[in-house]
């Protein structure tokens, strides 16, 4: 028997339209001053991080906002959000975005009460001391990050994408507002749709995988089957985008207290080299890493293909799987993910950053949860077989 197991989840979570209107008045009852609001240049434009913000200040509770968030965002945007933290004396975060702002809130938050630099703290459950209070409002769905005790920041000096996974960087609550994402383009929900099936799918076949975490993935899985492919062709449908955030939300608390495995493992490189979005990243990955592993672990990706409605109850695991690895590749077109080779990279360029990613891979600790551990060489041919 394995030993025990830590699960961290934030202690509120509230669920459901109209749950980001529910900040301001959970700042109050966390005795918060001054809070800073963190968000993307997009999203201030729209007007969001200002609504939050009001909602504070008409609370009694004085607000700023950084709002400087790049995609894959990096070790500047912590530095330049903890910047205003520091001369505005705010003593708690509300991040409000994808997983890049909610990202680098959980940084500015830590950051705040350690001396850092960020890059010691990159690996597993290295961050000495608790942060400020971080509430987390996604916008997509998505990363799950307002649920996880992760986040990932690229380091600028070393072109690596730093994976930091501590209980200190867990968020205090999350408000899980699935209006938010109605206004979601299609590529935006497909890339952050299959990047939460990747995280219920990792979380499950995990060599951490354990009962509780189990019950979270399916729930994911089960969820992005039924409302993905609806939420991507009616951006409208509240049906279909409530389960995806709800899916969205099952796999961060899945993956953060399991693991993720190959796919994230191999798309972090490839993001970190070529600038994907971390969803595409995944998402060109999922098919192929999926047909490696699965002579590992048959019946239990045997099950997420049940659980996504591609196989029966009568059929036997292998081909359960073989239905999974079409179904995932036929999930992509539908949603139209394009091929690693239609995302500008030239086969060249790949090639010739083969064995830094391999590398990088393989130093993140995630393939090695994987249920098939690869090789560096077996990594590369999979970056290939993507192409
Ligand atoms: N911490 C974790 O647990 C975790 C897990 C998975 C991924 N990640 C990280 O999250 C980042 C990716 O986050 P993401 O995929 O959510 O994207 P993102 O936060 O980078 O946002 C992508 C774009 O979508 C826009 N956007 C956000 N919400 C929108 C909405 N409702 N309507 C229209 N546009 C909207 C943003 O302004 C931005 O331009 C990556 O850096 C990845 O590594 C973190
Ligand atoms: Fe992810």
């Amino acid at each position: 028997m394995a030993g025990p197991v830590q699960i961290n989840i934030p202690s509120i979570i509230i669920n459901g339209a109209g749950a980001s209107d529910e900040a301001a008045p959970q700042a109050v009852r966390a005795g918060l001053k001054r809070v800073l609001v963190v968000s993307d240049p997009f999203l201030v434009e729209q007007g969001l991080p200002a609504r939050i913000a009001d909602q504070c200040r008409q609370a009694g509770i004085e607000s700023h906002v950084y709002g400087g968030v790049t995609p894959e965002p990096t070790d500047v945007n912590v530095e330049e959000g903890l910047d205003i933290l520091g001369k505005t004396g705010c003593d708690g975060v509300i991040a409000v975005g994808g997983g890049s702002s909610i990202d680098v809130g959980k940084g500015i938050a830590v950051m705040a009460a350690n001396d850092g630099p960020l890059s010691e703290y990159a690996g597993y459950h290295r961050i000495p001391r608790p942060g400020l209070p971080l509430f987390a409002i996604p916008t997509t769905a998505g990363t799950g990050s307002e649920m996880t005790r992760v986040t990932v920041i690229t380091d600028t000096r070393r072109n690596v994408k730093m994976m930091m996974l501590d209980a200190h960087l867990l968020p205090t609550a999350a408000f899980v507002d699935y209006t938010l994402t109605l206004s979601m383009p299609r590529p935006l929900t497909a890339n952050v749709g299959v990047d939460t099936l990747t995280h219920g799918i990792e979380a499950y076949v995990s060599r951490k995988a354990g009962t509780m975490t189990d019950a979270l993935a399916l729930s994911c899985v089960g969820l992005v089957g039924r409302h993905l492919v609806q939420a991507w062709k009616h951006p409208g449908d509240h049906e279909a985008r409530k389960g995806m955030m709800e899916a969205a939300s099952l796999g961060g608390m899945a993956f953060a207290n399991s693991s993720v495995c190959l796919v994230h493992g191999m798309s972090r490189p490839l993001g970190a080299v070529f600038h994907l979005p971390h969803g595409l990243s995944n998402s060109v990955l999922l098919p192929a890493v999926t047909r490696f592993s699965v002579p590992a672990a048959p019946d239990r990706y045997a099950a997420l293909a049940r659980k996504l409605g591609w196989a029966g109850e009568g059929d036997d695991s292998q081909t359960a799987c073989e239905r999974l690895v079409d179904g995932l590749q036929k999930l992509n077109d539908t949603v139209q993910i394009p091929g690693l080779r239609d995302c500008g990279i030239t086969q060249e360029a790949l090639t010739a950053a083969l064995d830094k990613m391999a590398d990088d891979a393989l130093a993140s600790g995630s393939p090695q949860n994987n249920p098939r551990v690869p090789t560096a060489d077996e990594i590369k041919s999979l970056y290939l077989e993507a192409y």
